[in-house]
């Protein structure tokens, strides 16, 4: 069997479609333009060509998107300054900050001074603990990006037995939550895998869908892979340079091998990547709505 590619691209250009239409009808009708703020402390390579394609999307939609960009060595107390300026700020409705941050700085007290109305990226903990029981909040934007892929792919989740690889609180942790809750994307049987598993493959070779979310290029191969599973590739990991310097990327999964026997593959680049700044722009939106009483 060759897999179908569940693009990210294509499937983030219609959920961009139907933003551009809610940011014109805000900005037109009620004078409301959403405003998203970008805040990055370092020069890492891949956190700058992040936040750059963050910034370049809100652009496209008509979002007013600002960029911090701060030295390595700047203080958690200036950091903290910064945050506080945004929350105070009422063109900017979402603020996020690139994380990892550098050591120096404690990234809990960072996410916990980020007004909750205003994180987009849903890492306070007041949005992590609604997440967890289910209530109304700002849904972290690669799991949510993740749940999209499933239910617009036709993907029955329902029922179906998830192996989650890594335990990240940015992926492992919130997609284990959301696919385990009663909800679109979720009623799923959920097993989390990390460094202390003791026998992965074991576990994967049972899973109807796989989620990688490791940082180990290439980790999953096909002798750990059902015939006709789901797989979603969160990794991306920078294995060399290509002649013209840019990046050569790879997933967590070992694609060409995963492809042959699975129903479902999501590319790297191209998969989950495009859906993690597409569901950023969604929440930036909705903070808008919220900010105008619109919802
Ligand atoms: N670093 C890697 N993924 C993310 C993300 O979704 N949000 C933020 N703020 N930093 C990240």
């Amino acid at each position: 069997m060759t897999a179908k590619l569940i693009s990210g691209i294509e499937i983030a250009k219609d959920i961009r479609e139907e933003l551009k239409v809610e940011v014109d009808e805000l900005t037109n009708k009620h004078n409301v333009v959403p405003g998203l703020v970008t805040i990055l402390v370092g020069e890492d390579p891949a956190s700058q060509s992040y936040v750059a394609a963050k910034n370049k999307t809100a652009h496209a939609l008509g979002i007013h998107s600002e960029q911090v960009t701060l030295d390595a060595d700047t203080s958690e107390e200036d950091l903290l300054a910064t945050v506080k300026k945004y929350n105070e700020d009422p063109k900017i409705h979402g603020i996020l900050v690139q994380l990892p941050l550098p050591k120096h700085v404690n990234e809990a007290n960072v996410l916990l001074a980020i007004d909750p109305a205003k994180d987009v990226d849903g890492f306070h903990p007041i949005n992590v603990g609604k997440m967890v029981l289910g209530e109304q909040c700002f849904l972290p934007c690669t799991p949510h990006g993740i749940l999209e892929m499933l239910t617009r792919s036709g993907v029955e989740t329902s029922g179906a037995e998830v192996v989650i690889i890594g335990r990240s609180n940015i992926v492992g942790k919130p997609i284990a939550n959301l696919m385990l809750q009663k909800r679109d994307g979720g009623n799923a049987t959920i097993t989390l895998c990390h460094t202390r598993t003791k026998d992965m493959a074991e576990h994967c070779r049972r899973a109807d869908i796989i989620i990688a979310a490791v940082g180990v290029p290439k980790m999953v191969t096909a002798d750990m892979v059902k015939e006709g599973a789901v797989i979603i590739d969160v990794g991306v990991n920078r294995i060399g340079k290509a002649s013209n310097g840019k990046a050569i990327l790879a997933g967590d999964v070992d694609f060409d091998a995963v492809k042959e026997i699975a129903s479902f593959i999501t590319p790297v680049p191209g998969g989950v990547g495009p859906m993690t700044i597409t569901m950023l722009m969604k929440n930036t939106v909705q903070a808008a709505k919220m900010a105008a009483d619109l919802i």
